[in-house]
């Protein structure tokens, strides 16, 4: 499918975070609410509604954007059964035993050491995602909405801060450059590496050519109109939405540096060395397959490159490194190095909106990806590359920064001449401290959710 032909997104009604990060509102706070009464709940999605931040504008003051979680969306619309349209992921949650296992949410990444999330827990019905352009803006933001909530009897189940914006994660590499481009976002032709805005917006087509599975109601479940009407004239709840993976992930950066620098035998230079092939970048985002001996800030925000003709062997960037791991370009098996890899590779994107926390003595990533195919995007790449036994030519070892370690320390291999060199018993970097699956609705979603009770999904 060519992305050259794709349909324009309708940005004023697809909510911002989609088409950016707020890069200009380096101040963000998540609030995760509970409502004991749904009423509240709906007044303050009400509030919400009114504020909300779309694809159209560029704010520079704050922005406010929303995602609802599968309970949430009962709770608005009274609705006992979600429509089937909704996907499997989102209505079961996170934090099932199925998805313990594949997510590699077992032993200490488990439920019972989330702070949040849990399935036997008070559940989270909203995030509010608020970003400001100063530390006070946010302040301010943060009072309002809190003041709003309690009004309508809805409860603050939990304030997640954000470090102020800065382009790098807690273990010090530049994060954020690899995005994938969007086709449909602007007028113009789409450049051929542009994904089908169905990959990531449901109710447009997709890498497949298909309108991306959404939840579509009967027509007597929207007398008003609010919704957008699909070909067929079912109202489309799904159309210009979109989900979001939220995760706590926290870093243990003694750990990790601590772990390196004695691999790297207290060389520093040899220490930057092996972090940054644990990576796939350096710390200035430079990637190894470009800049393989040393850093190269000239090359730091590059992405145009593949592993297959220029890496086969890993040699630059070891086949095993965070990035080429979470997207393999054109490395992927069977017929690596060919348009079939490339394809089958762009089928697995997201968007990643993470920004890094500090809280106390504990710090990390509030990891945030976007994708219309919960399945296909961010549990195959999580299940399948990133905690998979057996990533291309990698049998019995996980991703060496991020990876869960379910079967016990891992390895990681750096391949050499004349002899690759094995790091044995790599620790775990990253504990998982909470987590659930939202959906991000279009504004018209969003008033249709916040409007009132829905009765049953006929
Ligand atoms: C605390 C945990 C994590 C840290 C510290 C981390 C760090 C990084 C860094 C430094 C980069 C390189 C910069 C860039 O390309 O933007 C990167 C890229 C990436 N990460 Fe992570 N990451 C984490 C978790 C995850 C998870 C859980 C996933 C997916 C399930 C993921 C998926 C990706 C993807 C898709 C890329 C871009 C690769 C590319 O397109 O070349 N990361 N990450």
């Amino acid at each position: 499918m060519s992305a050259v032909t794709s349909e324009r997104l309708d940005l004023s009604d697809v909510q911002g975070l989609v088409v950016r990060g707020y890069g200009k509102l380096p101040c963000a706070a998540y609030v995760l609410v509970h409502a004991p009464e749904p009423d509240g709940l709906r007044q303050l999605a009400r509030w919400v509604a009114e504020r909300v931040t779309s694809g159209a504008e560029s704010p520079t003051d704050r922005a406010l954007n929303v995602a609802v979680t599968s309970e949430g969306v009962r709770a608005l619309t009274g609705w006992d059964e979600l429509p089937d349209g909704f996907s499997e992921p989102f209505r079961t949650g996170m934090d099932t035993e199925y998805r313990n296992r594949i997510l590699g949410d077992t032993g200490s990444n488990g439920p019972s050491g989330w702070l949040w999330g849990r399935a036997d827990a008070e559940p989270v019905h909203l995030v509010l995602m608020l970003y400001a352009r100063d530390a006070s803006t946010l302040a301010t933001f943060l009072e309002e909405v809190s003041g709003q909530a309690h009004a309508g009897g809805v409860r603050v189940h939990r304030v997640l801060a954000t470090d102020e914006l800065s382009d790098r994660e807690a273990f010090g590499f530049r994060d954020g450059v690899s995005q994938p481009t969007i086709a449909g976002v602007t007028d113009g032709p789409n450049p051929p590496e542009a994904l089908m805005p169905g990959e990531f917006v449901l109710g447009y087509r997709n890498e497949y050519g298909q309108r991306s599975e959404r939840p579509l109601l009967g027509r007597s479940q929207d007398p008003d109109r609010m919704l957008a009407r699909d070909r067929s004239g079912a109202p489309d709840l799904g159309r210009n939405g979109s989900y979001l993976v939220f995760r706590q992930l926290r870093q243990d950066v003694e750990g990790f540096w601590g772990w390196v620098d004695e691999a790297a035998g207290g060389d520093a230079a040899a220490s930057q060395h092996l972090a940054a092939r644990i990576v796939g970048r350096w710390p200035s985002g430079a990637p190894l397959v470009l800049a393989p001996g040393a850093d190269d800030p000239s090359v730091a925000d590059a992405n145009d490159f593949g592993y297959h003709h220029t890496d086969a062997l890993g040699l630059r960037c070891p086949v095993g490194a965070h990035v080429r791991r979470a997207n393999p370009r054109d490395s992927l098996p069977p017929s690596p190095g060919t348009e079939s890899s490339l394809r089958g590779v762009r089928t697995h994107r997201m968007i990643r909106r993470g920004r890094t926390y500090s809280d106390g003595d504990e710090q990390g990533l509030y990891f945030v990806a976007l994708g219309a195919n919960l399945a296909r995007q961010f549990e195959f790449v999580q299940h399948g590359w990133l905690n998979g036994n057996a990533f291309v030519t990698l049998d019995d070892v996980d991703d060496p920064l991020v990876g869960a370690r379910a079967h016990g320390p891992s390895s990681f291999t750096v391949p050499e001449q004349p002899v690759r060199r094995r790091y044995r018993d790599l620790p775990q970097f990253i504990q998982v401290r909470g987590g659930a699956y939202f959906f991000l609705p279009g504004l018209r979603a969003l008033n249709f959710l916040a409007a009132r009770p829905r009765g049953g999904t006929d």
